[in-house]
């Protein structure tokens, strides 16, 4: 049943072109227009929203954290993203002009499960964004957004991570196209470019042998912190979160522009410190202050491992390893460069000898509050 391969977890990181794919497939009409009819929510309801709360866990929640950039820069409507267990407590601001979106892989995550009642009660509108057929958050919701990842194994979440992904930007893309107006990017050029990270994800699969090199020489390694800026934060929250859960490694996720109001008292020489660099293209110089960060920490003797975009030459002096990834626009991006990192964690918790499909103290899913 793992398809020739030693474990779940590789074969689901294999799997990865294929589960954003197929959550791509079939949301797009002839003229490249999305329709999401299995919404079933009149499209009235869904103009008329005026702010949008993401409530999950753990790796969803990183997810949401990414749909947060996206929408916002597509929509121009605010988003928050809520822990689940955080938000039923939080006396949320929320009422019927307010989209509540869940996202969960196995439907059953009691947490987001009475986050998503609580919006419910309080007269929102709930999306469910799930991976599982049938199970109660869809079912407790007004509308479900499935992710066609296949069924997920390993306790560790990683091709349902990419499909939640996937499907915000689905989301975010279609009420950007319900809203009309002037949008940052059209929707039709954002699809485009979408339907053909698949096979950017298969180009980055078939570079990770030396990342796997690069774990099994980090075997004894007791501390990485990993660094991400804009849809690079949530990506860095990821890696030290895989990190944890596999290896049993201390680790955390900053955003890079944090070093300087604290974590940089971190580094020592030989810290291994991963940075998700994010491409020469995007908006407001954050790629030049993102070396500007790798320059700092190399200098305190930080062993810097760098996640760049093929051809970005700026990274190389200051970049202990150099890990490429395709070209995508920037939004897009976590798709491509979380997956060294889930990687490396694999190969880091294989190097220690751990079970990696089944890491100690977890449960795939969490159906106790
Ligand atoms: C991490 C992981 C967890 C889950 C979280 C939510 O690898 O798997 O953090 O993402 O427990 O689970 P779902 O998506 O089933 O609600």
């Amino acid at each position: 049943e793992k398809g020739g391969y030693p474990t779940f977890m590789e074969k689901e990181i294999e799997e990865q072109p294929r589960a954003v794919a197929d959550t791509l497939l079939g949301r797009t009409d002839a003229e490249g227009n999305l329709s999401l009819d299995e919404l079933r929510i009149p499209e009235e309801k869904l103009r008329a929203v005026e702010r949008v709360t993401i409530v999950a866990c753990g790796t969803a929640a990183y997810a949401g954290t990414v749909a947060k950039y996206a929408i916002e820069h597509w929509t121009r409507i605010p988003v928050e993203v809520a822990l689940a267990h955080e938000f039923r407590y939080s006396d949320p601001i929320v009422d019927e002009r307010t989209l509540v979106v869940s996202i969960s892989q196995s439907g059953e995550t009691m947490d987001t499960l009475m986050a998503v009642k609580h919006a419910r009660d309080l007269g929102a509108l709930t999306v469910s964004v799930c991976n599982t057929l049938g199970s109660t958050i869809p079912r407790e919701s007004d509308a479900a957004l499935y992710t066609h990842a296949g069924p997920e194994i390993a306790v560790a979440s990683t091709k349902a991570f990419l499909a939640q992904i996937a499907a915000c930007y689905l989301l975010g893309l279609y009420l950007a196209q319900l809203r009309g107006g002037a949008y940052a990017e059209d929707p039709q050029a954002v699809m485009k470019e979408l339907h053909d990270v698949p096979d950017k994800i298969a180009e980055v699969l078939r570079r990770m042998d030396r990342v796997k090199e690069i774990a099994r020489f980090m075997a004894d390694t007791r501390a990485v912190l990993f660094l991400g800026r804009n849809v690079g934060f949530p990506v860095a929250l990821e890696g030290a979160l895989k990190l944890k859960e596999l290896a049993y490694i201390h680790a955390e996720g900053f955003a890079a522009g944090e070093l300087k109001h604290g974590p940089i008292a971190l580094i020592e020489p030989g810290q291994p410190v991963f940075i998700v660099v994010p491409g020469p293209d995007t908006p407001h110089e954050l790629h030049r202050k993102v070396v500007s960060n790798i320059q700092e920490i190399r200098a305190r003797g930080a062993r810097t491992i760098v996640i760049a975009q093929d051809g970005d030459t700026d990274v190389e002096p200051y970049a202990d390893e150099v890990i490429r990834v395709p070209h995508t626009m920037p939004l897009l991006q976590p798709l491509l460069t979380v997956v060294p990192l889930q990687v490396f964690a694999l190969h880091l918790s294989t190097a220690k000898g751990l079970d990696v499909d089944q890491p100690r103290n977890l449960a795939k899913s969490v159906t106790v509050e």
